[in-house]
C-alpha cells in the first residue's frame, strides 16, 4: 500500500513545545512554567452566559459570521480601544479562535509560492500555517539587542517579488515584547513601499504592562492593507470556548467570509454568548487579571535576572524570555536537564523559531507559589551550571 500522507504533511515538523510535555506527563511533582494559557476560570458571569444560552435551547449553528449581536460588540469594542470603525455587518466574522482566523486570513491572500515575511520568534503556528496554504514562510530575525522589535532593515533584507504579506503577533508570544510605535511606523512603510499586505495577531492586546497598545489598522493608511486578528482567549481568560475575530475591510473579509463559511459554519454558539458577555460586560475582569499578571511579571523577571538568567523587560502577553547562554547549554539542552533534574518545565526559544535560540519562555500565566517555587529549584540549578 503506498502512503497516503500528503508529502507536505509528512514534511511538516511537529510543534517543539510538545516533547517536554510528554516527559513532564511521566514525571511527579513538575513545576511547569510552560503553558501558554491564562491560569485563570473563565468569570462567572461570563461562564453563566453560556450555560444559560445552552438551557434556552441555544445549541444549534449561529449565522455563519457570528451572532449579529456579538458582531456589533466587536465593532463597538474595537472602536471604544482604537476609534476604529469596521461595519458589524460586513467587516466583522467570528472565528473559532485566533487559529481559525490565522489560517483564513493566509488562504485568503497567499497564492502558491507567494512568500509571507514571518516574523520570529512567534508562535507556533505562524510558519506552519503559511506552509499548509502553499506559501513559503521567510523567517524576518529579530534579537535581544533591539528588545525583539522588528526594523525596515530587517525586513528589506528578506523582501523579494514573491513578498506578498508580512505576518507580525505583537505583543509577542514568546518573547513578551510590545512593538513599539516608531517600530510599527517601520513596518507600515515597508508595506507601503512594496505593497504589501499585513496580518497582525493582536490577541495579547489586552495583556500590556506600563504601555498603550497600538491597533496595526490605526496607522496612517493600513486600514485598508491589514487584517487584525484577536478573540477571547487570553484577555477573558476563555481559551476553551474558542472564540476569536477577524477585522478587515470589506474587499478582504468577503475572501476570509467564504473560507469561513466552507470551513466551520459557524464559531461554537455557547461561546458566541459568553464571548458577547465579556464584551458588554467583563472589563473589570481583565484589569483584575492584567493587574495580577503585572505583578507576577515583576517576581518571575526580578527572580530570573538574580539567579544569572538576564531577562530583559517584557511589556506585553504573559511571558518571560530569559538568556541561557551563560550556562554554556543551547536552549533543547538546558529544557531537557531542567526538567529532569529540577523539575521545571519551559520551552525552549527555538521552538518559537531560529531567533529564539539561546533563550527560554516561562509563562507567569500560574500561581505566585508555582513561580517561586519554579525560581527556587531554577536558583539550585544555576548553582550547579551557571
Ligand atoms: C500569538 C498567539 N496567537 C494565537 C494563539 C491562539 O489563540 P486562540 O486560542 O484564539 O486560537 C496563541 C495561543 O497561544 C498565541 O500565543
Amino acid at each position: 500500500m503506498r502512503n497516503f500522507v500528503a508529502t507536505k504533511i509528512q514534511e511538516l515538523r511537529p510543534s517543539g513545545i510538545r516533547k517536554y510535555f510528554d516527559i513532564a506527563a511521566t514525571m511527579d511533582d513538575v513545576v511547569t512554567l510552560g503553558i501558554g494559557e491564562p491560569n485563570f476560570v473563565t468569570p462567572n458571569h461570563i461562564m453563566d452566559a453560556g450555560i444559560d444560552s445552552m438551557r434556552r435551547g441555544e445549541t444549534g449553528y449561529t449565522a455563519n459570521a457570528g451572532l449579529i449581536e456579538l458582531r456589533r460588540a466587536i465593532s463597538d469594542y474595537v472602536h471604544r480601544l482604537y476609534r476604529l470603525n469596521y461595519d458589524p455587518k460586513t467587516e466583522v466574522l467570528v472565528t473559532v479562535g485566533v487559529s481559525e482566523g490565522l489560517w483564513l486570513a493566509l488562504k485568503a491572500v497567499v497564492e502558491p509560492g507567494d512568500e509571507v515575511l514571518v516574523v520570529e520568534p512567534c508562535f507556533v503556528s505562524n510558519a506552519a500555517a503559511v506552509e499548509m496554504v502553499g506559501g513559503v514562510p521567510v523567517p524576518v530575525h529579530t534579537s535581544v539587542e533591539h528588545e525583539f522589535q522588528v526594523t525596515s532593515e530587517a525586513l528589506e533584507q528578506v523582501i523579494t517579488p514573491r513578498t506578498k504579506a508580512i505576518l507580525i503577533s505583537y505583543p509577542n508570544n514568546p518573547t513578551g515584547a510590545v512593538l513599539t510605535c516608531e517600530h510599527m511606523q517601520q513596518v507600515a512603510a515597508i508595506a507601503e513601499k512594496y505593497d504589501l499586505v499585513v496580518i497582525s495577531d493582536e490577541i495579547y492586546e489586552r495583556l500590556v504592562y506600563g504601555i498603550d497598545h497600538i491597533n496595526f489598522a490605526t496607522l496612517p493608511g493600513m486600514y485598508e492593507r491589514t487584517i487584525v486578528l484577536s478573540g477571547m482567549s487570553k484577555a477573558f481568560a476563555m481559551t476553551g470556548w474558542r472564540i476569536g475575530y477577524v477585522t478587515a475591510p470589506h474587499y478582504l473579509m468577503e475572501a476570509i467570509f467564504k473560507l469561513h463559511q466552507y470551513l466551520i459554519m459557524s464559531a461554537p454558539t455557547m461561546g458566541q454568548r459568553a464571548a458577547l458577555e465579556a464584551l458588554e460586560h467583563g472589563e473589570d475582569d481583565v484589569q483584575h487579571m492584567q493587574s495580577q499578571y503585572d505583578r507576577r511579571r515583576k517576581l518571575i523577571v526580578d527572580g530570573f535576572n538574580q539567579i544569572g538568567l538576564t531577562c530583559f523587560e517584557p511589556r506585553g502577553a504573559f511571558y518571560a524570555f530569559p538568556d541561557i547562554r551563560v550556562t554554556g547549554m543551547t536552549d533543547e539542552e538546558f529544557c531537557e536537564r531542567l526538567l529532569l533534574d529540577a523539575r521545571v518545565a519551559v520551552v525552549p526559544g527555538s521552538a518559537f523559531g531560529a531567533s529564539g535560540a539561546g533563550f527560554i519562555r516561562a509563562s507567569y500565566a500560574n500561581s505566585d507559589e508555582n513561580i517561586e517555587r519554579a525560581l527556587e529549584r531554577m536558583h539550585r540549578f544555576m548553582l550547579q551550571h551557571g
